[in-house]
């Protein structure tokens, strides 16, 4: 059975091919630059990319698997959370092909495509495990069973910002640029990450255990930036950038080797754009090593939106006998999962 999976819920218009858990071949095309100036995706300028690489994105992915259409037993499509009119260019692709092609059609949440996707590289998940997800648009916990059959549990997300989001947010105070987790990355390498005490939001014993919130953080960095600017001094660019760094990856791991022992858990995956952070994987690899949990991270190519994941989670649904999905199936831009 192959499966083709389609991902277009933010500005990444991805397309994969996935076997028996084997990746065949994905292909990929990001309208990021076209975002950069307005320092945030835009939605509409996000659809109108996916309208115009749906088509050869397609073909070069099938072309790097060496398939033709024909070959294709089952299409999967992101359905939900995203942006709508970028969630409809996908799902309204997927149809299509399912239709003409006579094959079943699998509606996919974004988040299980993010945390299925590690199957492809390190082979089948545990029966149970814990998910970090963490993007410019997500920051949850999961906790997963077997993917395809059980339902997964919403540990919890942020009430704000995402995590991503802080990074692209901070990056912009300090004129670093979009978007912001790489270069603030790279920047804090030089710089002192307990040089500023920024906050930890939600970690007392009182607050959602596994809540997290970032627009605090990101605020007090951009405050405490003010006051160095107003006082005249220099803004000591690599303190803050390894200080704030500091902050997010501490909360972060912090709270998913916390969702492990309560669980009772001993693998955690670490997936999303922000889990290309040296520091957040760093200190979760510290972290994972001094419980004796197995940290599980994809490449980072897989880490980020692309079609892949949502190929593996048809994969999933197909050898586990899941109903398929109507041709009626809507876009939901807040899918619950
Ligand atoms: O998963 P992704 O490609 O797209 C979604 O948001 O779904 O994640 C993109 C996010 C951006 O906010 C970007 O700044 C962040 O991941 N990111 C990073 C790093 N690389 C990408 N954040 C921190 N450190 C990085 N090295
Ligand atoms: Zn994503």
């Amino acid at each position: 059975m192959i499966v083709l999976g389609i991902e277009s819920s933010c500005d990444e218009t991805g397309v994969g091919l996935v076997s028996e858990g084997v990746l065949l071949g994905d292909a990929l095309a990001s309208s990021m630059d076209a975002h950069a100036r307005f320092g945030g995706v835009v939605p509409e300028v996000a659809a109108r990319a996916h309208l115009e690489s749906m088509l050869p994105v397609l073909h070069e992915a099938l072309g790097k698997a060496s398939l033709g259409l024909g070959d294709v037993d089952a299409v999967a499509v992101t359905a939900g959370p995203g942006l709508s009119t970028a969630v409809q260019v996908g799902l309204a692709s997927a149809k299509a092909l399912a239709f003409a092609l006579g094959k079943p059609l699998y509606g996919v949440h974004h988040l299980a495509g993010h945390a299925a996707v590690d199957v492809l590289e390190h082979g089948p998940l545990p029966s149970c495990c814990v998910a970090l997800v963490v993007s410019g648009g997500h920051t949850s916990l999961l906790l997963l069973g077997d993917l395809g059959k059980d339902p997964i549990v919403h540990l919890g997300d942020t009430v704000d910002d995402a995590a991503g989001e802080a990074f692209d947010k901070v990056a912009r105070v300090l004129g670093l640029g979009y978007p912001g987790g790489p270069v603030v990355d790279r920047v804090a390498r030089d710089g002192d990450p307990h040089a500023i005490a920024f906050p930890r939001a939600l970690s007392r014993p009182s607050d959602p255990a596994y809540g997290f919130s970032f627009s605090g953080v990101k605020t007090a960095v951009a405050r405490w930036v003010e006051a160095r600017v107003d006082a005249g001094g220099e803004v000591p660019v690599a303190d803050v950038a390894a200080s704030f760094q500091e902050a997010v990856a501490d909360v972060l791991t912090r709270k998913a080797l916390a969702a492990c022992r309560e669980h009772g858990v001993d693998t955690l995956l670490l997936v999303g754009g922000v889990a290309a952070n040296s520091r957040v994987r760093a200190l979760a690899e510290e972290r994972c090593a001094a419980a004796g949990i197995e940290l599980r991270v994809p490449p980072i190519r897989l880490c980020t939106d692309n079609g892949a994941m949502i190929a593996a989670v048809g994969d999933l649904l197909v050898r586990a006998g899941a109903p398929a999905s109507g041709l009626d199936l809507g876009a939901d831009p807040s899918a619950p999962l």
